[in-house]
């Protein structure tokens, strides 16, 4: 294999604000509250805390390991010496990546449009569930797509650094302050103390489920429940498909990985739940919750636009436009380092130009997602495929390698260590998060086919 120069980021805080620009995203505002509505609230955020110790800060954590460790974009570094066969986990990632961004763009398509909508004033008219189900499938929605998909590919076609590091820096403060302010606004909402009790107060009874087996029938985890949330942790992380590998890939050996994992983990974490803190008071002091029971995954989309409403006029219409708007670039750089996992490795497999590999991908990802851009069945569908399971298929076989395979890990993780944690990193790492994802990806892939077969037969 050739020696390849890799570039590296001009400065620490340049990787840490890519790697948090890739995690922030739709994953932090539109999916994790539309799982935690459909799994009934707080119990779920319950359990994707757990795991999100359990199991996203040591797969955080591997995945700086190997990038930095290899310097290679994914497939590469899975194939070093001696270690052939693990080549096609690197193909794995490329396949879902390329899953993930082919509908990822189609809901990022809706944020553009909804940015686009607070300036014409469209989005302070409608009724908020009607719309999002008019715009949210058809015409209008691969077209935004297209829009969406095309800047993205724009930007990767010009490299690593340009763009990333910059944009970072000011969008995801500026997320965070409007999320938290819209947060205070709905605290001082009517019935908003409902919305708190359903998100942070768990009903422990909903984290059971009743299964029968053989005649007799016994409660026991909800199974689905804790797939998703552990599935939540993977995609809010950007963990299992490579993208945080191919960033470590050009990170310098000074860093400290545990430190970034945390720091990483923490930001990501934190806009996540203030989401949960603006949305849940707002669904219910507005009387959403029957319109968002029947399609939670429109939830973000339908909920905040009601808010906007009711605080009306010009600070009504800024408001929903900056929030539309930052959410839509949280959206690119995190769909940035989905295109950037395909793109390096195209380039890195078949030595051809960036210009070629990032236009080539970026054409075949749209059309990838023209079916997520008609059906949001499919979209639905389509998300628990690439954006849980393969995701967590690829964290399984991540972690096998880590863990078990690759012989210089430990070397490279103290490489800049501060602080000693790899027993602990190395008992999860080996012991509890493989059984755990296996146990889970049984539960997923049991009922997978018969979801897929339910959708394409339409029943
Ligand atoms: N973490 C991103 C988000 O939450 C999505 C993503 C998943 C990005 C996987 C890269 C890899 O929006």
């Amino acid at each position: 294999m050739a020696e390849i120069k890799r570039e590296r980021w001009g400065t620490r805080a340049g990787f840490i604000l890519a790697a948090i620009g890739s995690a922030v995203g739709l994953g932090n505002m539109w999916r994790f509250p539309y799982l935690t509505a459909e799994y009934g609230g707080a119990s779920f955020v319950f359990l994707y805390i757990v795991l999100l110790f359990l199991i996203g800060l040591p797969v955080m954590t591997a995945e700086l390991t190997l990038g930095r460790g290899s310097r290679r974009s994914p497939v590469q570094a899975l194939s070093q010496k001696g270690e052939q066969s693990w080549h096609w986990l690197g193909y794995l990632f490329v396949l879902t990546g390329f899953g993930i961004l082919s509908y990822y763009s189609v809901i990022a398509g809706w944020t553009v449009r909804y940015m686009l909508d607070s300036l014409t004033g469209i989005l302070m008219e409608v009724n908020t569930g009607e719309y999002f189900n008019s715009i949210s499938e058809g015409q209008d929605a691969l077209i935004y797509h297209l829009l969406f998909m095309a800047i993205t590919t724009g930007i990767v076609l010009g490299g690593v650094r340009k763009g990333i590091e910059r944009s970072v820096k000011l969008l995801i403060p500026t997320l965070f302050f409007l999320t938290f302010g819209l947060a205070i606004w709905a605290f001082y909402q009517p019935g908003s103390m409902e919305g708190y009790r359903f998100y942070l107060a768990p009903n422990w009874k909903n984290l059971l489920e009743t299964y029968t087996l053989g005649g007799s029938s016994f409660s026991f985890l909800n199974l689905n429940m804790l797939a998703a949330a552990a599935g939540q942790t993977f995609f809010t992380l950007s963990l299992g498909m490579g993208a945080i590998i191919t960033y470590a890939s050009y990170l310098s050996e000074e860093e400290d990985l545990f430190g970034e994992t945390l720091i990483i983990s923490f930001s990501n974490f934190s806009i996540s739940f203030i989401a949960g803190l603006m949305i849940f008071p707002i669904i219910f002091s507005t009387n959403l919750i029957d319109e968002i029971g029947d399609s939670t995954i429109g939830t973000l989309f339908v909920t905040l636009p009601e808010a906007f409403q009711k605080i009306g006029g010009w600070w009504g219409t800024i408001l929903s436009f900056f929030f539309f708007f930052c959410l839509m670039l949280a959206a690119l750089t995190s769909a940035i380092s989905l295109l950037e996992v395909v793109t390096s490795t195209l380039i890195d497999e078949f030595n051809i130009s960036r210009k070629n590999a990032a236009a080539g991908s970026g054409l075949a990802i749209f059309l990838g997602g023209v079916p997520a851009a008609l059906s949001i069945g499919w979209l639905d569908l389509a998300d628990r495929i690439s954006g849980q399971f393969l995701l967590m298929v690829g964290g399984f076989f991540l972690t096998i390698y880590i863990g078990w395979v690759m012989k210089s890990a430990l070397d490279e993780l103290r490489r800049g260590m501060k602080f000693n944690a790899i027993p602990l990193w190395l008992f999860l790492i080996r012991y509890i998060v493989p059984p755990a994802l296996l146990a889970l990806l049984l539960t997923i892939g049991w009922e997978l086919p018969e979801k897929i077969f339910n959708f394409l037969t339409g029943s």
